[in-house]
C-alpha cells in the first residue's frame, strides 16, 4: 500500500505563476490532479516599502531591490511555496504586438521573411528585440467577402502575429529567475496569461479591463487574438490620492480606507463614492473611447468587458463599471476554474482579481512540467 501512495505522490506536479506588478509581485502555486488545477498557496507582496512609498502605489524598482523583494516573498512561511518551476508574466508595456499581412509562402519562407518585414513594425533596432510570431488560424481572420470578391486574383495572404520583447527586459527578468534560484518554464506578455485564466471557451469581441496602481490596461480580445489595446495613464492609486486630499489623510490611512469602503460610507458616515468617481468617471470615459473607436473601425460590437486586477477589487466596483459601460460588465474570476479550499471561497472571490495574470502563469507552466 505504501509503495503505491509513493508513486502517487511522486506523480504530484506543481507550478508556480509569478506576476510582478508595479505595486506588488503576485504568487500563485497550484497542482494538478489529473486534468484538474488545484490551489495550492498563494501570496502577494507589496512593492512600495521596497521603494520608500506606501503599499497600493506603483514603483520602478532596480533590478536588485526586485530580486530582494522576490527572495522575501518565496522565503515567506506563510505563504509556503515549495517549488521552483515557473512562468513569469512579462509587463504588457515591454512589448510590442502588431497582425501583419504575409504573402501565404509557407511556413519555411516565411520563417526568414517574418523578421525583415517585422522592421517595418517595430520603432526600435531589431537587435534591441526578441521577436516570436505565429500564423492567426483562417477561422480566427475576419473575411471580408465583398473583399473576397475583388482581390480574387491577388496572391492569397496570411496574418500573422508578431510579438516583440524588448532584450533588455528578458535579461532583467532571466537575472531574477537566476538570483532567485526559480527554475523559469517561460517568459509571457502578461495579456496572454489573462487571457488564459479568464477567456477560456469565450469567443467575443470582449474588452479586458485591467485597473492596477498607476495604470488602467485595455485589450480587445477577439476569437483568442488581441485585436487592439491601449493604455491609460491613471489607475487605482489616483483615487487612494483623491481620498487622501479630500479627506486630509496620509496616503497609507486613504489606502485603508479605500479597501475597506470602496464605493460606500465611512464608520463616521463619510461618503466615498463622490472621491471615488471623480476618477473611475476619468478612466470609464477614456475606456469608453476606445471601445466606441474599436466597434467602429471593426464593425463589430463588444459583448462584454471582463474587470481585473486590484483596482477592479474596490468594493461596489462592478456597478459602477456596468453604470458606465454600456455592455455587459463581468468581474473575472481566475479562480473559477481552480480548485480552491472552501473556507478561502469569500476571500478569493474579492482579491482573485488581482492574482488573474499570476493564476494564467501557472496554468501554462502546469501544463509545460
Ligand atoms: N480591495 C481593494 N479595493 C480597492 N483597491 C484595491 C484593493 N486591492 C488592491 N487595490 C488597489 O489595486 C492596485 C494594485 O492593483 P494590481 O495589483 O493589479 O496592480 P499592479 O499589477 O501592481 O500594477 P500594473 O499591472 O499596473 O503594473 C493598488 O493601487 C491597490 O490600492
Ligand atoms: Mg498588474
Amino acid at each position: 500500500m505504501s509503495f503505491i501512495s509513493d508513486i502517487f505522490k511522486k506523480k504530484k506536479v506543481s507550478a508556480l505563476g509569478i506576476d510582478i506588478g508595479s505595486s506588488s509581485i503576485k504568487i500563485v502555486q497550484l497542482q494538478k490532479k489529473g486534468s484538474k488545477a488545484i490551489l495550492e498557496t498563494y501570496g502577494e507582496l507589496s512593492l512600495g516599502p521596497y521603494s520608500g512609498v506606501s503599499v497600493g502605489q506603483s514603483t520602478n524598482l532596480p533590478v536588485e531591490k526586485i530580486i530582494q523583494a522576490m527572495n522575501d516573498l518565496l522565503n515567506e512561511k506563510e505563504v509556503a511555496i515549495t517549488t521552483k518551476f515557473c512562468g513569469l508574466a512579462i509587463p504588457f508595456k515591454a512589448s510590442l504586438l502588431s497582425i501583419i499581412q504575409m504573402p501565404d509562402i509557407g511556413q519555411k519562407e516565411l520563417t526568414s521573411m517574418v523578421p525583415i518585414e517585422a522592421r517595418k513594425y517595430i520603432p526600435v533596432p531589431i537587435s534591441d528585440v526578441t521577436i516570436d510570431w505565429s500564423i492567426v488560424p483562417k477561422s480566427e481572420v475576419v473575411e471580408d467577402s465583398s473583399k473576397e470578391k475583388t482581390d480574387k486574383n491577388k496572391v492569397k495572404t496570411v496574418d500573422i502575429l508578431l510579438v516583440a520583447i524588448h532584450n533588455n527586459i528578458i535579461n532583467q527578468y532571466k537575472e531574477i529567475v537566476s538570483k532567485t534560484q526559480l527554475n523559469a518554464k517561460f517568459f509571457e506578455i502578461e495579456v496572454f496569461s489573462s487571457m488564459r485564466a479568464i477567456l477560456e471557451g469565450i469567443k467575443g469581441p470582449i474588452m479586458i479591463f485591467d485597473m492596477g496602481a498607476s495604470t488602467t490596461k485595455l485589450y480587445v480580445v477577439d476569437r483568442g487574438l488581441v485585436q487592439n489595446s491601449h493604455t491609460i495613464n491613471q489607475g487605482s492609486q489616483d483615487i487612494t490620492s483623491n481620498i487622501a486630499r479630500v479627506l486630509n489623510v496620509s496616503t497609507e490611512e486613504a489606502e485603508v480606507i479605500k479597501r475597506s469602503v470602496g464605493m460606500g460610507k465611512t464608520v463616521d458616515g463619510v461618503d466615498l463614492s463622490e472621491m471615488v468617481l471623480v476618477i473611475a468617471g476619468n478612466i470609464f470615459a477614456e475606456a469608453n473611447r476606445f471601445l466606441f473607436d474599436f466597434q467602429k473601425k471593426k464593425n463589430k460590437n463588444i459583448k462584454s468587458v471582463f474587470l481585473t486586477g486590484g483596482g477592479s477589487a474596490l468594493l461596489g466596483f462592478r456597478d459602477l463599471a456596468a453604470q458606465n459601460f454600456k455592455v455587459e460588465v463581468i468581474s473575472a474570476d481566475p479562480f473559477e476554474k481552480v480548485e480552491t479550499p472552501a473556507f478561502l471561497e469569500n476571500i478569493l472571490k474579492v482579491t482573485g482579481p488581482e492574482f488573474t495574470v499570476a493564476v494564467g502563469a501557472a496554468l501554462r507552466c502546469l501544463e509545460e512540467i
